[in-house]
């Protein structure tokens, strides 16, 4: 079977028959770096997504031409599982060399400054430098003081541009499109860069986002910048295509935002009588890690009718291609 690997035909998810492929572009970036989807222009959005989703659609082996003279090197100041392992992937089936370093083993647990790391790690002279840190704003810090790309693999509470975008790439293949839906984004909303990405990127691409919260953890600034805030879950949910479901992130908060875990579990903890408020079929998604039991009952999350979990885990990689192919500017 052939499909069209093609976003914009609305065609995705549906499994087409007979169809041919269309190879879309690298997409072709106005910033040197992908720092956040904050400002990002939507065709830049879309050809990120289009690319990704052809990458999606081809074998593993097809591509390892496009960075082959390239060096990415990863650096996670924080700890991390799908995003720096679909980077590696992403980095290593587009041909380019890989090196990961952690902070557990470099010098800066020795005292270096993230700029003095910075400066050390551009004298190698790599392309592309994914990084991650607890705090927001390092990547453009970074980017200020080296001469390779840089992507932001997730800073602080800031943004996780590669999450949402294949957090959209996930709904586009599962639904067709995003315009027009209902997508509740539930949780912990002011310490996810997470929700942050993806207000900005699914409400650039029309859909109606709306976040679900105790209101010791969303602030009224979402709100201010026409963000509808639900604090009663059953309500926020009500009618959504898509319900994203966030961690707790106790590592970011300072007291005590959020009531006990049983408490949450109760009032915003995504069960299947909760779920019943949500549109028929309503499709659930989470970034992950999850805290089962917390934010989502395990059955709910392991439930392959409902659940996306496992398929944006899936597209992180092709998505990821897209990204570093797009800072390397290079293409087939
Ligand atoms: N979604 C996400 O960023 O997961 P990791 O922390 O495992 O990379």
């Amino acid at each position: 079977m052939i499909k069209i690997a093609c976003i914009q035909s609305n065609l995705m998810g549906k499994e087409p028959q007979n169809e041919k492929i269309i190879p879309m572009p690298a997409a072709t970036l106005s910033k040197k770096h992908i720092l956040g989807i904050e400002g990002m222009p939507i065709p830049e959005i879309n050809a990120l997504l289009d690319r990704a989703n052809y990458f999606a659609e081809q074998s593993k082996e097809t591509f390892s031409t496009i960075l082959a003279n390239k060096t990415v090197l990863n650096i996670f100041f924080e700890n991390s599982t799908r995003t720096k392992v679909s980077f590696e992937l992403a980095a290593k089936r587009l041909g380019a060399s890989v090196l990961n370093i952690s902070v557990s083993g470099s010098s800066v647990k020795k005292g270096e400054t993230l700029i003095d790391t910075a400066t050390t790690l551009n004298a190698m002279q790599p392309d592309i430098l994914v990084v991650r840190h607890h705090s927001s704003g390092a990547p453009l810090l970074l980017s200020q003081h080296v001469d390779a790309a840089v992507i932001n693999a997730g800073d602080g509470r800031h943004e996780h541009p590669t999450q949402a975008l294949l957090d959209a790439l996930t709904i586009k293949r599962s639904l067709g499109r995003i315009s027009g839906l209902k997508i509740a984004i539930c949780g912990d909303i002011n310490n996810s860069r997470v929700a942050r990405s993806n207000m900005y990127l699914l409400s650039a691409l029309g859909a109606d986002v709306r976040f679900v919260s105790p209101s010791t953890l969303v602030s009224p600034f979402f709100s201010d910048i026409g963000i509808p805030i639900y604090t009663d879950m059953e309500q926020g949910i009500s009618e959504c295509e898509i319900v994203m479901m966030l961690r707790l992130q106790t590592e970011r908060m300072e007291g005590r935002e959020a009531p006990s875990k049983h408490e949450y579990f109760n009032l915003f903890g995504l069960d299947h009588h909760k779920l019943q408020k949500a549109a028929p079929n309503a499709l659930i998604m989470h970034p992950g890690p999850m805290n089962r039991g917390v934010e989502i009952d395990s059955k709910i999350a392991d439930d392959n009718n409902k659940s996306l979990i496992r398929m944006q885990v899936e597209l992180g990689v092709a998505t990821r291609m897209a990204c570093l192919e797009a800072v390397a500017g290079e293409t087939l």
